[in-house]
Formats: C-alpha cells, structure tokens, sequence
C-alpha cells in the first residue's frame, strides 16, 4: 500500500483499493475457516475517540485481538486532545509507544494535523468531513455481494454528510454511479461536487446531486442512506428531521426501485426517521454483513499500514 495515512479516500490509489480488497478476501476467508493470522503480535494501535462509536471502536478493537496485537480505547477524557495537550504533542508522543492511531473527532483538520505531525500511520476513524473506512467497507461489500463493480449504480438518499462524501469519492474512483438526493441546505458542497465529479469524469462514471429520490432510486443497484442528525447536529435535530420528511427509504419508495435493489446503511439506524422497519428489516436489506465488513477490511487495512 502505496499510502502512510488513511485521512480520506484521495489518500489511496486505485492500487491501493485493489490490494485492500484482495488482501481483505484473504483475511476474511482464513478467518470463516479458523485460521489465524498473528501477523500483528506485539503490535498497538492507540485509539482516539471524542464521539460515540460501536461498530468502529469494537471492529477496530477485534481486529487488533484477532491479528494478535493490542489496542487502547483513548476517550475526550483520557486525551482532552487541543486542550489538556495540543494535537501535535500528542501526535509527536502517541507514536513513541504505539504502530498505529485511530483517530474519530469532530474537526476534520484535527484528523490531518495529527497525521501531517505523526511518525506512525493515522487512520480516520470519522470526522465531520468523511468516513472512509465506512467507504471502503461499503464498496467492499457491494463488489463480494455482486461479484464486481462493473456498472453498479449506487442511490443515496438524505443529507450530504460525511458518509455521502467518502462513499462519493470512492465511487468515483471506482468506476461506480453515484447519484444523490437530498432537501434543499443539505446537499454536498458545489466545492465538493466539482472535485468529486472531476474524479468520476477522469473514471468514466458520475457524480450527481439531485431532489427527488424517486429519480434516484429507479434503475439504482444500491440505495444507501443515513442519519438525518449527525453526531454534533444533535442541536438541529427537530429543525432537520422536519426538512427531511420525503426523504424516508420505506416501502413506497422501494416500491419505484429494482426489485433485486440492495438497502445499505453504515448505521446506527433511526428506524421510523430515515429508514423504515420494513426496508431495514426486509429481504433487500445487506446491512449486518456490511457491518460485519468493517471487521474484515480495517484488519486488512491495520495489516498493510502497520506491516510495511
Ligand atoms: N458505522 C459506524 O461507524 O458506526 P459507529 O458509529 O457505531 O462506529
Ligand atoms: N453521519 C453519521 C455517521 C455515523 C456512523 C454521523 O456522523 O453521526
């Protein structure tokens, strides 16, 4: 793996996704079969997180376990990074004891400045900005459950966050559709867009931000969607979940789409907000191996970064 950090998806080549979801492919079958793997023995990887997290704390935690390192839970509390110790002491002591730092935080710069000053490998475990393990493993998902991502077309609908914005990039890199919908002051940033579209072009595919999510979904093979109230929006909540009603994937939206479609969501899930429990629940629901993924691609993931 050509890259050191995993700040956003630009860090990583197209040979770097390939070698990823190879190596992953590998990890995961050895593991069905009760092989190990103590590739990462006397290996820790520091954990930094200022937000919630299930799935991200615990895959990253198992997978340490599972390649036979260790990993250390670091809370706002532990850390109080930027204000007990500024990001670049931290950056600059964390490595004298650990191989790798997961990092999730509000800022994104925070994410880049602790991986612009650190000597061991950054990996962004979310920042307001992206998610791009959650991409990673999302695309990851798709290409196992269809074999491959040759003309795959992704719908996603909602806000234009940062899980929309690292699955947009990846999708873009990877030659995958990507068509968003989502109300009037949330949609991705024309700053965004133009870089995003930019990628898609030079790729052969599409980035595009658009209203209505009927148009979307219609000849969609995925439809993605998320929260309407992010971890730090929690002021907004009553504000927002107003001016997404129309943006609910349930059964009358499903009703316009393939009929073989894929539901993802890199939850946690509102059910009731943005999903209803018969889409979440339903037979074109892959979201619990698509959780499950993000334990299979972050060891792969841990293995290429901290192994060089
Ligand atoms: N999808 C995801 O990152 O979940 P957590 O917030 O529980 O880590
Ligand atoms: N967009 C959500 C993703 C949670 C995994 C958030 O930032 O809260």
């Amino acid at each position: 793996m050509q890259c050191k950090n995993l700040v956003t998806i630009t860090d990583l080549t197209l040979e770097d996704v390939d070698e990823l979801f190879t190596l992953t492919t590998e990890i995961k079958e050895s593991y069905k079969k009760g092989k190990s793997d103590h590739c990462l023995a006397g290996k820790t990887l520091g954990m930094i997180f200022e937000k919630s997290s299930m799935r991200t704390r615990v895959s990253f935690e198992v997978a340490m376990t599972q390649l036979g390192g260790h990993a250390i839970y670091l809370t706002k509390h532990d850390i109080n990074l930027g204000e007990r110790e500024s990001v670049k002491d931290v950056a600059k002591v964390l490595p004298r004891y650990v191989d790798c730092i997961t990092i999730r935080t509000y800022a994104h710069e925070t994410v880049a400045e602790l991986a612009n000053c650190s000597s061991v490998p950054v990996i962004n475990a979310l920042s307001d900005y992206t998610h791009p393990c959650q991409a990673l493993t999302d695309l990851y998902t798709i290409k196992e459950k269809k074999g491959s991502l040759d003309n795959v077309k992704l719908a996603y609908v909602g806000d234009g966050n940062n899980v929309a914005r690292s699955l947009a990039l990846l999708c873009a890199k990877l030659n995958v559709s990507y068509k968003i919908a989502s109300p009037e002051n949330y949609e991705l940033s024309a700053e965004f867009l133009e870089k995003a579209k930019k990628i898609a072009k030079n790729n052969n595919t599409c980035v595009e931000q658009h209203s209505d999510p009927k148009g979307v979904i219609s000849d969609a093979d995925v439809i993605y969607t998320d929260t309407w109230v992010s971890m730090g929006k929690e002021k907004e909540a009553v504000t927002r979940r107003n001016d997404f009603r129309g943006y609910q994937v349930n059964s009358e939206l499903m009703s316009h789409a393939k009929k073989d479609v894929f539901v993802m969501h890199c939850l946690p899930a509102h059910r009731g907000e943005e999903i209803t429990n018969e889409v979440i629940d339903g037979q074109n629901s892959i979201v619990y191996d698509q959780a499950e993924n993000r334990l299979h691609v972050q060891k792969a993931l841990l293995k290429l970064l901290i192994c060089k």
